[in-house]
Formats: structure tokens, C-alpha cells, sequence
């Protein structure tokens, strides 16, 4: 074997270090799931729709999507060992008592329906550790339907039908960290309860999935474009990472942001925090160049629906399991173990 001479690029960046057939992004703000645009195809499919296309490589049809629905409603139950666990962790984070309860399920298959039944508890996980309402009044409609109702406990369409958008947008996103992280764990081979808890640990970082709760925590009080520079300005003086602002890849926009940003011009114009967030993202771009991501507008987003801050990590989560189902099956199809080097720089002949 020949060793690469060069040591890659600090954190990978600009380094592919594998083929995928899932989805692409690009440096100009593109984001394609299995050859589809991403923001063409939130107009027009389900998440049901996207998630089958994203599993099974190609999209179903009405009696396909229909069954899928009904799959994922059915295998939502949890074993009662499980309600235990979530029961002993109530009112910690959402996302622990979640990374918790996935690596106590067990899964013995490996294939697609085997990890999508695994994908099925993330929501009832979620309202059970969120003191949710009880999961059996929930509709027995959409996905993001019987989601939004774990949630705040209404059985509203209309606001379904938004969360349904971001849930679409979170849902797949090449080898992002929390994906990279699932692959090198698939890898060894591991099964997929190990393989979701390692990239559900990775998801929490605030530099990942964690930075959309972050945002909130400024954007609510600002209150005019006076405080709005203030706060960039004293953020970015004090040399301090400005939350739901830059990307790995997207230098230049990033679509789902944009798209998200499109939603909430439409359907909730008149608030103020809306063309306050507007106008940081015009500000942090003319100051710093650094474009606003999915999690700065998707955090307002979920707010204004009317969703609680400690669930959205977890929507996040609940979405994008749906990419990682079908990473798992891409990296079992063509496995290698991932185990690359590290080029030692410490110190060399020591004596005892
Ligand atoms: N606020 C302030 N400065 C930022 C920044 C941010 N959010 N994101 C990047 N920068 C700055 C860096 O400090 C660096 O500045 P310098 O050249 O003066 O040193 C420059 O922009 C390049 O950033 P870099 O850290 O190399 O980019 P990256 O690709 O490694 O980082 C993120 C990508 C996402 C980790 C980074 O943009 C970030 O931490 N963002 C905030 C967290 C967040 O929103 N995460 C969700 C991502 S979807």
C-alpha cells in the first residue's frame, strides 16, 4: 500500500474521502437528494415521498408512499424497557434521553426495513422525553402531521404542512459530520443501534446540530437593526463564532436557509424578529462575508410555529435519521473499514 505523503487538510475540508450516490452540495448553494433538487422537490413531494426516495433510491408511488406511511406509524411503539429508561431520564436534555434510548434498542437486521423501524421511535422517543401528549390521540395522517402533534399537542394542518418544509430540508446532507461519523461506524461493521447513537452524539455540537438552539437565545432580543449590528458587531470584536452563520461547504448561500427564509416572508412577514433576522443576515454578510445556514432562519421557523426550543435539535434529529438509514445501507453495500492515519508529531526516543 502507498502511504499519501501529504497530510489531508485540517478537518477533512475540501477532501472527498468517499463515492455517494445519496446526495450532493455545492460550494454555489446547491443541495441534491439522489439527483433531485432539494428545493424544487419541497414544493411539490412529501416527506414520506423524499424519505422513500432517499432509502430506496427512487420515488414511490401513491400505494408505495401510502404503505411507507403506515410502516413508519406502526413500527413507532416502544418496548416497555425503553419507556423505562425515558421515564428515569424525564427532565433531562431531549437529546440524551434520545441518544440514550437508541442505543438501548436492538436491532438484529441490517436491512432497509430494519433501520427504518429504528427510525420510526425517534418521534415517540422525542414526545415521551418532551412530556408530550399521549401519542395515541395523535392523527393518524402524515408524518409531520403525528410529529407536530407530539410536539405542542394540536392537530394543525396547516402548521404541519410547515414543519413537513424544514423537516424536508434537514433530512440528508452528504458526509456532514453527524453522517461521517455513522459511516465510520458502519464500517467496523458495528450494528445500527451503535452507528444512529454515534451520529446522534455527534448532531448535539453547537458547531453541527446544537447551533440551532443557540440562535434564539440572541435573535429574540434583538429588537431594532441598531441592536442587531451592536450584537454582530461586539460578537465578531470578541472574536466569538456568530450562531447560525457560516458553512463547511456553502460559502456562498445556503439553499435551505434561503428556501426557510422564502417561508417565513410568506407566511409571517408582519413580525418584527423576522425582518430583524432579514436584516442580520444582510449585515453579517456585508461585515464578514459569512452567509446565514439552515439553523439561523429553521430556528425562528420553528418558533414561530409554535414549537418549544428544547425540541428543535430534535426535530433535526428525527429528520436527517432518514439520510442516515440510507448511509448505513450505502456503506454496507461497498465496505471498508475507515480507519485512516495520523502522522505523529510528539516526542520520539524517550528513556524510562
Ligand atoms: N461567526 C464568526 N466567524 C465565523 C463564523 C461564525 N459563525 N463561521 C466562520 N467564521 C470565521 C472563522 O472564524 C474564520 O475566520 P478567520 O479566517 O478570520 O479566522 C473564517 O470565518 C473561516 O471559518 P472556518 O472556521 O474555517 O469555517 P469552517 O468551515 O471550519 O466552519 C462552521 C464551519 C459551521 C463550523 C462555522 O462556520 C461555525 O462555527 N458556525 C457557527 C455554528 C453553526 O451555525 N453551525 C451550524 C452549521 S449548519
Amino acid at each position: 500500500m502507498k502511504l499519501m505523503e501529504e497530510l489531508a487538510p485540517k478537518g477533512l475540508q475540501g477532501v472527498y474521502v468517499d463515492k455517494t450516490e445519496i446526495a450532493t452540495t455545492d460550494s454555489t448553494g446547491n443541495l441534491v437528494y439522489r439527483g433531485y433538487r432539494v428545493v424544487e422537490i419541497a414544493d411539490r413531494l412529501s416527506f414520506e415521498e423524499i424519505a422513500y426516495l432517499l432509502v430506496y433510491s427512487r420515488l414511490p408511488n401513491r400505494e408505495e408512499t401510502d404503505e411507507f406511511r403506515k410502516f413508519l406509524i406502526e413500527n413507532s411503539k416502544l418496548p416497555g424497557y425503553v419507556v423505562k429508561i425515558i421515564s428515569a431520564m424525564k427532565g433531562m436534555n431531549i437529546m440524551d434521553i434520545l441518544r440514550t434510548s437508541v442505543s438501548a434498542l436492538t436491532v438484529s437486521g441490517r436491512d432497509e426495513k430494519s433501520l427504518l423501524s429504528l427510525a420510526a421511535k425517534f418521534p415517540a422517543i422525542v414526545n415521551l422525553a418532551g412530556d408530550g401528549p399521549d401519542p395515541d390521540k395523535a392523527p393518524t395522517g402524515s408524518f409531520s402531521e403525528r410529529f407536530y402533534y407530539f410536539m405542542t399537542g394540536r392537530d394543525d394542518q396547516k402548521n404541519a404542512g410547515l414543519l413537513e418544509k424544514i423537516l424536508i430540508m434537514y433530512m440528508e446532507h452528504e458526509f456532514n459530520a453527524s453522517t461521517f461519523a455513522l459511516r465510520v461506524t458502519a464500517s467496523t461493521l458495528a450494528d445500527p443501534a451503535c452507528a444512529f447513537t454515534s451520529a446522534l452524539a455527534t448532531l448535539k455540537g453547537p458547531l453541527h446540530g446544537g447551533a440551532n438552539s443557540e440562535v434564539l437565545k440572541f435573535l429574540l432580543g434583538l429588537k431594532s437593526q441598531d441592536e442587531v449590528r451592536r450584537y454582530v458587531d461586539d460578537t465578531l470584536a470578541k472574536k466569538e463564532k456568530l450562531m447560525g452563520f457560516g458553512h463547511r461547504v456553502y460559502k456562498d448561500r445556503d439553499p435551505r436557509a434561503q428556501y426557510i427564509k422564502g417561508l417565513l416572508l410568506r407566511y409571517f412577514s408582519d413580525r418584527e424578529v423576522v425582518r430583524n433576522a432579514v436584516f442580520m443576515e444582510e449585515y453579517v454578510w456585508e461585515k464578514k462575508n459569512l452567509a446565514a445556514n439552515v439553523d439561523f432562519y429553521g430556528a425562528l421557523y420553528m418558533y414561530l410555529l409554535g414549537i418549544d426550543e428544547k425540541y428543535y435539535l430534535p426535530v433535526f434529529a428525527c429528520s436527517r435519521v432518514f439520510g442516515w438509514v440510507a448511509h448505513y445501507i450505502e456503506q454496507q453495500s461497498n465496505n471498508k473499514l475507515i480507519r485512516p492515519l495520523a502522522l505523529y508529531t510528539g516526542k520520539k526516543d524517550q528513556k524510562i
